[in-house]
């Protein structure tokens, strides 16, 4: 009988290399993704927006800088109240973006170039022109449910918003339209309407979204406003926060304890990785990222990668963290996200946002590399925003030149605290017009007038650049030791926050950031059990500490907010 043994021993191998394809790496392990907001990256045809031609033409700036993907905001057919996050067509490219076709001419060049491309998947509302909503208004099946409608309640003899909750960008997130009757709920823009997720057929909807964009040979999705998708659907008025400092109808002066973070946007989660891993099985395709956003807590957070989720964003660089934080607030919080991510998954650090204050103006610009080098120094995944690699800041805009729906909402008194257009200017390629973004006579957003030094060109011709900085944190990355070793966070004094990374055998990967207005100088052998004598492997731009020299860790020298990582290769 060993024959038939043989046979079946055979015909179990096949099966197994047939059925089961060997899986392949997370390619997305303890690498940096780049956020692009292609309004504002580079603009091929003059119009003063950036589009997908543009993108193709700068890919080669990612193999430059060695990162492993991008993430483009939002790309599709939109009238752009939120632009891109308000969207008509799921599939279908906006023309001031281009055309499908310049979508495939993107993405095979990156293929070709070894760029993972993600794209935004934006569920939780659709623009008010999607023929959905259109049809929805009409009570057109099966539309009638796509979207969540409720009648007005009667007070003192006029008709006023189902309950009391608000819009992320102010004022009610209740607009009642005339045709059907009834108000519809908008957590963000009026001409955003949400879906309802209580409703199946929705969701099948979005789950060929998905596919329409995976069969075009899309790596993976980053989810925005998870937490938004469901609603308690007892629609009860939201508490009030006691002295929240902000005026009734600012989205911050409430508890979101009904509209956001429900239990059962989990299960929806679960539905998309079913859809995505089981269209990735049948093309033995590679496997594929889902990136979730949620300004939420750790716990929620965390929860997120039990059902699907690699990447829930890690905003705490963002929020809870912040200037005025200290060196033990920064350990506790790293240490907390570290201890808390699930076995067999990946930590992640999001130094910016398309939705917040570039990270040189949150922090200052002394300490604008220091968190592009926390993020390489710890394990898991870095992401980064356009132009956080030249050091880009904010540029303050006025009040005549705001168009961030959330900036307008907020009226020209508190416009600037609301505002998302100074973190949205164009991409600085070099000291042309319009910081070689475009030949246009006036751009979308203006273009930061400090562009004329603070560019890319400028940048690859300097030593000590943001650019060159960033380089060799990416190739840090990669190294073993950030992979693979283990990670103590340690307060050298009061003033100085540790990092060390070690792996048996080979001397440890050091980060030092000092907190401090003024020089610290800290015998960080002793504080971290660390060799006597290590390298500068990289310093952040300000301190002008030179790299590749040796140093004495007995007596680190710390100019104020400087950032320094020691090795010992
Ligand atoms: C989160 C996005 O990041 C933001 O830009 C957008 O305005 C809202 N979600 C609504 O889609």
């Amino acid at each position: 009988m060993w024959w038939f043994s043989l046979y079946l021993c055979l015909i179990l191998t096949n099966f197994r290399v047939d059925s089961a394809p060997k899986p392949t790496k997370e390619w997305w392990k303890d690498t940096f993704i780049y956020q692009i907001y292609p309004r504002s990256f580079m603009d091929s045809n003059g119009d003063g927006i950036g589009d997908l031609n543009g993108i193709t033409s700068k890919l080669e700036h990612f193999v430059d800088l060695n990162v492993s993907a991008i993430w483009i905001s939002p790309i599709y057919v939109s009238p752009m109240v939120d632009f891109g996050y308000d969207i008509a067509n799921f599939t279908d490219i906006d023309p001031i973006y281009g055309t499908l076709s310049d979508f495939t001419n993107m993405t095979t060049k990156a293929k070709a170039l070894g760029i993972k491309v993600i794209l935004d998947f934006v569920p939780n509302h659709t623009s008010d022109k999607h023929p959905w909503f259109q049809k929805s208004i009409k009570k057109i099946q099966p539309y009638s449910d796509y979207y969540i409608w409720m009648d007005g309640v009667l007070v003192n003899g006029t008709t006023q918003p189902p309950n009391n909750w608000l819009s992320v960008f102010g004022n009610s997130a209740w607009e009642f339209n005339k045709e059907r009757g009834q108000y519809y709920l908008h957590q963000f823009a009026i001409g955003q309407p949400d879906l309802n997720y209580h409703n199946i057929p929705l969701n099948t909807e979005m789950q060929n979204v998905l596919t329409f964009w995976l069969d075009r040979g899309v790596d993976g999705f980053r989810i925005d406003a998870i937490n938004h998708l469901i609603e308690d659907t007892r629609y009860l008025d939201e508490p009030k926060i006691i002295n929240s400092g902000v005026p009734d109808n600012d989205y911050d002066s409430l508890k979101h304890i009904y509209s956001r973070d429900q239990i059962g946007t989990y299960s929806i989660l679960q539905t998309w990785r079913k859809a995505i891993d089981s269209h990735g099985k049948k093309l033995k395709a590679e496997p594929k990222i889902i990136l979730t956003e949620a300004y939420t807590s750790l716990t929620n957070t965390i929860m997120y990668y039990n059902y699907g989720s690699n990447i829930p964003m890690n905003f705490m660089f963002i929020t809870p963290l912040n200037n005025h934080s200290t060196t033990m607030d920064f350990k506790r919080h790293i240490d907390a996200w570290i201890n808390n991510v699930p076995k067999g998954n990946l930590a992640n650090w999001v130094v910016s946002n398309h939705d917040q204050h570039r990270v040189g103006t949150r922090y200052g610009t002394r300490r604008t590399d220091e968190f592009s080098m926390l993020v390489a120094t710890l394990p898991g995944v870095g992401i980064i925003y356009y132009g956080d690699e030249i050091g880009m800041i904010d540029r303050p805009m006025s009040w005549n030149e705001t168009v961030d729906p959330a900036g307008c909402n907020a009226g020209p008194q508190r416009y600037y605290l609301k505002s998302r257009d100074p973190a949205r200017t164009p991409y600085q390629w070099d000291n042309t017009t319009n910081a070689g973004f475009s030949t246009a006579n006036i751009t979308w957003l203006p273009v930061h007038s400090n562009y004329k030094t603070v560019n890319l060109a400028a940048e690859k011709l300097m030593m000590n650049s943001h650019y060159s900085l960033f380089k060799k944190l990416v190739a840090l990355k990669k190294m073993p030791i950030i992979q693979s070793g283990t990670t103590e966070v340690i307060l050298v004094g009061e003033m100085v926050l540790g990092v060390v990374r070690r792996l048996p055998d080979v001397p440890p990967v050091v980060l030092l950031v000092n907190f401090s207005e003024t020089t610290e100088i800290v015998d960080a052998r002793t504080w971290m059990n660390i060799p006597e004598q290590l390298t500068v492997y990289a310093s952040s731009v300000e301190s002008n500490i030179p790299c590749e020299v040796t140093m004495d860790t007995t007596e680190v020298n710390l100019p104020a907010a400087a950032s320094v990582i020691l090795v010992g290769f």
